[in-house]
C-alpha cells in the first residue's frame, strides 16, 4: 500500500514499520529507538538476530547526542559528503536509546540520505530510522517501490514510493572507528578517491578492504542474490545445451552473439556507462526471477578501477551461486 508523508509519519509514530525511498535503496523503516518496532523488522526481513541496523539521520547534529568521542577528521569528512550515498561506522554512547538496533554493539552506523522525499520524513519525525535494506534476508536489495511491494507487501504497513533509486547500490560504509585510519567496509558510489580528496590536508590513511566480509556481523550471511541461480561464463560458448536459461550480459554482447530461442537475454546495459549498470543491476535481477528460467549464466566482465566499477564486481561476486 502507498502511503504519504504524512501517514508514514503517523504510522512510524505508531511503532510500524514501513519502506521509505533512498537514493542507494529502498529501506524497511521504523523508529531506531524502539524495541519492538525493532524486532519486527527482523521478522519481517527473516535477518538472523545478530546482525545490526543502520540509522538514518537527517542531519549530523541529530546524529551527535548519540555518539560518544569521534575521531576529528569525522564531521570534516560528514559535512563534505552529506547528505548522500555514504554510511560512518561510529561509537556509540553507552545505554543508548539505539541499542535494540545495534544488537547490543558499543559501535552504531549512520547515514544521512540524500533522496529528498526521505529527508522531509526524516525532518517531520523526532527519532532516527534504523533501516536496514528492504528485501527478505539474502535477497537482493528492491531498487524501486514494486520491487518492495513483490517481496514484503503483505508483511508492512505501507510504502513511501519516491520512484526509482537512482544509484542502485547499496551505500558506501566506512569504519571511523580509528583516529589515523579509515576503513572502506562495503563499496559504493563513494569511494577512496572522493574520501582522500575530502581529507586532502590531513594525514588519514584510507583503506579499500573491498570485504565487509571479516569486519562487520552481517558480512557472514549471504547477499544480493536471486531466487536463479546465477553462474559466472566466460563467453557466450560456454552456456549448456539446456533448455530454459538466461544469459545476464551488455549490450555490446549483442553485437558479437546470436542467441537461440531456448536462451532469454538480459542486458544490464552497456559497460561504458557503469552508472547505469549500478541504478539498473537489482531491477534486472527482479527481471530474471520472473522469468522462472533453469538457471541463469552470466558473462565475466572486467569493470576496471573507478568506484563505481569495483562497487559492481563487488555485488555481481556475491549474488554467484558456487
Ligand atoms: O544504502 C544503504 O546503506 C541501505 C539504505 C536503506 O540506507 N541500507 C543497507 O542496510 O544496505 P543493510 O542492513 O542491508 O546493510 C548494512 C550493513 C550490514 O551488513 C550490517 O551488518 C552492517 O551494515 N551494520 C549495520 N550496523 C552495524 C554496526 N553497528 N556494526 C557493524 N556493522 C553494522
Ligand atoms: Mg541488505
Amino acid at each position: 500500500m502507498k502511503i504519504s508523508i504524512e501517514e508514514a509519519s503517523k504510522i512510524l509514530y505508531k511503532g510500524g514499520v514501513i519502506a521509505i525511498p533512498t537514493e542507494t535503496v529502498y529501506g524497511l523503516a521504523a523508529d531506531a529507538t524502539n524495541k519492538k518496532s525493532i524486532e519486527r523488522i527482523y521478522e519481517i526481513k527473516n535477518r538472523p538476530a545478530d546482525n545490526p541496523l543502520i540509522c538514518h539521520f537527517h542531519s549530523f547534529d541529530q546524529a551527535k547526542p548519540f555518539l560518544s568521542i569521534y575521531p576529528k577528521y569525522v564531521e570534516s569528512l560528514v559535512s563534505q559528503l552529506t547528505p548522500g550515498p555514504v554510511s560512518f561506522l561510529l561509537p556509540l554512547k553507552t545505554r543508548s536509546s539505539l541499542q535494540a538496533a545495534t544488537r547490543g554493539s558499543s559501535h552504531v552506523i549512520i547515514r544521512i540520505p540524500m533522496h529528498e522525499m526521505l529527508l522531509k520524513l526524516l525532518k517531520k519525525i523526532t527519532f532516527p530510522l534504523a533501516a536496514p535494506s528492504a528485501n527478505t534476508s539474502g535477497r537482493f536489495s528492491a531498487t524501486t517501490a514494486e520491487m518492495v511491494e513483490a517481496d514484503l507487501g503483505n508483511k508492512i504497513d505501507g510504502v513511501l514510493d519516491g520512484g526509482p533509486s537512482s544509484i542502485g547500490l547499496e551505500s558506501t560504509i566506512l569504519d571511523c572507528r580509528k583516529s589515523d585510519e579509515i576503513k572502506i567496509l562495503r563499496p559504493g558510489a563513494i569511494g577512496k578517491e572522493d574520501i582522500e580528496w575530502c581529507l586532502r590536508n590531513e594525514n588519514i590513511k584510507v583503506i579499500d578492504s573491498l570485504s565487509i566480509e571479516q569486519t562487520t556481523p552481517g558480512s557472514k550471511y549471504k547477499h544480493y542474490s536471486p531466487a536463479t541461480q546465477v553462474f559466472q561464463i566466460q563467453s557466450i560458448k560456454d552456456i549448456p545445451l539446456i533448455k530454459n536459461v538466461a544469459v545476464l550480459g551488455f549490450s555490446e554482447d549483442l553485437k558479437t552473439i546470436s542467441l537461440d530461442e531456448n536462451i532469454k537475454f538480459i542486458s544490464l546495459g552497456s559497460q561504458n556507462n557503469l552508472p547505469e549498470v549500478a541504478s539498473l543491476l537489482y531491477r534486472k535481477m527482479f527481471e530474471l526471477d520472473a522469468l522462472k528460467v533453469t538457471n541463469a549464466y552470466l558473462i565475466k566482465k572486467d569493470f576496471g578501477n573507478s568506484t563505481i566499477g569495483k562497487a559492481i564486481s563487488n555485488r555481481l561476486e556475491h549474488m554467484l551461486s558456487r
